[in-house]
């Protein structure tokens, strides 16, 4: 789907069907022989949010969406209205698609309206021998509004197609996406301007004294990577950003296996690392005046006779011991090693971002990440960042009493706690270990990553955290 813009009006844009949102009370500002406006006063089209109606009128289909109030419009009631006006768009066969933008409105509702409408158009197609029908012939989103928005326009469709790309990783199954497809997804972005990518293999866990991470790679024939990338920004600004991710590419449990069930859901495992990928591909192509550093920990967890035993003590590259009391909790095990190496690499501010725990699903669903964070300004600007994006965040608790859960008789640190009492709070405060006293927040996307049924991202991997990862980059410029 290409993206256009236009200063034109509605009814003259180079489109076949026209989307125009209904505000409670307000008419359509810009009717055609009184059609849409007659539908409005028949009550056939509705100011409730997502209420569709479809009129004919001046050569034009037209997509009538409830916006509700004016005063109660968001971005996210944007994303979510243009989901369900696509959908109605495709089933009516549209080809060229027009979007009039609402009058007197932040430019944010016209950024929602190409990433709403981009997000809900991606389909994930690679391993299909057919595409599917529906959407197939949709060609063009036009965004009509009468001042130029080229430019939100532009930077909206960058966010949103990073969004798509960071889906396209996860959704790719675990024997075309293993760590080193990942690490290839990385080095393509070494390509933007200001952009750099290390990779190292097992050896350089080795070196680097990676104990942990090298732990959970050891079962699995496929190498595994740390994937380190960094951005400089145009006249950089702020604190340098430490984005760290956990890419566990498949998560079999190891030999604490996970069973059957849903396991091939483990697929997925690698959203964190995805969704910063995602981000160094946005925040480069917007040139953000910003630095980042990006660390993904690409690895597969797998039993073997060679893999990491339940037990078996091994040592992090910041010196604490664990003792690995289950290899299903292999991913703090990974970002463990990434926090270090991320604080090594100058990161100034922290987060990271992980399927981490079930346990978050149970408390929070598919509505919410996890948030936890030692730093309550830096949790704050997380949580903004989120709210302003509709991926939104929850916080819960870190305690000196999830700490001493973790303490273990052999070592300085197990890696769960025996009872799984607050699962998804032991889990963070494990990685507190490993943030050598940075501001540091941790988002647990267990239950947001797939499947999380957002209208605009019903299906497979979501992409969550990307455009968080952005607006969080964009407000350290500010
Ligand atoms: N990747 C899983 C967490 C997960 C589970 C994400 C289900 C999405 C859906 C993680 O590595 C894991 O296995 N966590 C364990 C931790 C436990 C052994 C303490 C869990 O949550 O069961
Ligand atoms: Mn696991
Ligand atoms: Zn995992």
């Amino acid at each position: 789907m290409i993206v256009e813009c236009t200063t034109a009006l509605p009814q003259d844009a180079d489109a076949d069907t026209v989307v125009v949102g209904v505000l409670d009370g307000e008419k359509v500002h810009h009717d055609v022989d009184g059609v849409l406006n007659g539908l409005v006063s028949a009550g056939e089209a509705k100011a409730k949010h997502r209420h569709l109606a479809v009129a004919h009128a001046g050569a034009k289909r037209w997509v009538l969406v409830g916006l509700g109030k004016r005063d109660e419009l968001d971005g996210e009631r944007v994303r979510l209205a243009a989901a369900s006006a696509l959908g109605r768009a495709r089933e009516l066969g549209a080809k060229r698609l027009c979007w009039e933008v609402p009058h007197k409105v932040d430019i944010e509702i016209a950024a929602a309206v190409v990433e709403g409408t981009l997000l809900t158009g991606y389909r994930f197609e690679r391993f299909k021998s057919k595409p599917a029908e529906d959407g197939a012939g949709l060609q063009a989103l036009v965004v009509s509004a009468h001042d130029d928005l080229a430019d939100v326009v532009a930077e909206a469709e960058i966010v949103a197609r990073a969004v798509n790309a960071a889906r396209n990783l996860q959704n790719t199954p675990a024997n075309e996406m293993a760590p080193r497809h990942l690490a290839d997804a990385a080095r393509v972005l070494g390509e933007l301007d200001g952009v750099t990518v290390e990779v190292e293999g097992r050896d350089g866990l080795e070196r680097l004294g990676m104990g942990s991470f090298a732990a959970v790679a050891r079962g699995s024939v496929e190498e595994p990577a740390l994937i380190t990338l960094r951005y400089e920004g145009p006249q950089p600004q702020g604190p340098v950003l430490g984005l760290v991710g956990k890419a566990v590419t498949f998560d079999s449990g190891g030999i604490s296996i996970k069973n059957a069930n849903k396991m091939f859901e483990m697929k997925f495992d690698m959203s964190g690392g995805a969704a910063v990928l995602g981000a160094i591909e946005a925040i480069a192509e917007l040139k953000l005046p910003v630095r980042v550093v990006a660390v993904v920990g690409a690895t597969e967890n797998m039993p073997a006779g060679n893999a990491v035993k339940p037990g078996d003590v091994v040592t992090a590259a910041n010196g604490t011991t664990i003792e690995i009391i289950n290899t299903d909790a292999e991913g703090r095990l990974v970002l463990a090693d990434c926090l270090t190496h991320a604080v090594n690499e100058g990161a100034e501010r922290l987060v990271d971002i992980a399927t981490l725990t079930g346990s978050i699903i149970t408390a929070l669903g598919n509505t919410h990440a996890g948030l936890f964070a030692g730093d309550d300004d830096w949790a704050e600007q997380v949580a903004a960042a989120g709210s302003a994006t509709g991926e939104t965040v929850w916080r819960l608790p870190l305690h000196d009493d999830y700490a001493k859960a973790l303490d273990s008789d052999t070592a300085d640190l197990m890696n769960v706690n025996e009872t799984r009492k607050a699962g998804s709070s032991v889990a963070a405060q494990f990685l507190l270990r490993f943030t050598a006293e940075v501001p540091w927040a941790h988002l647990d996307i267990a239950g947001t990553a797939w499947g999380a049924g957002k209208p605009y991202a019903a299906k497979g991997g979501s992409g969550w955290g990307v455009r968080l990862f952005v607006e969080l980059a964009r407000s350290l410029a500010r």
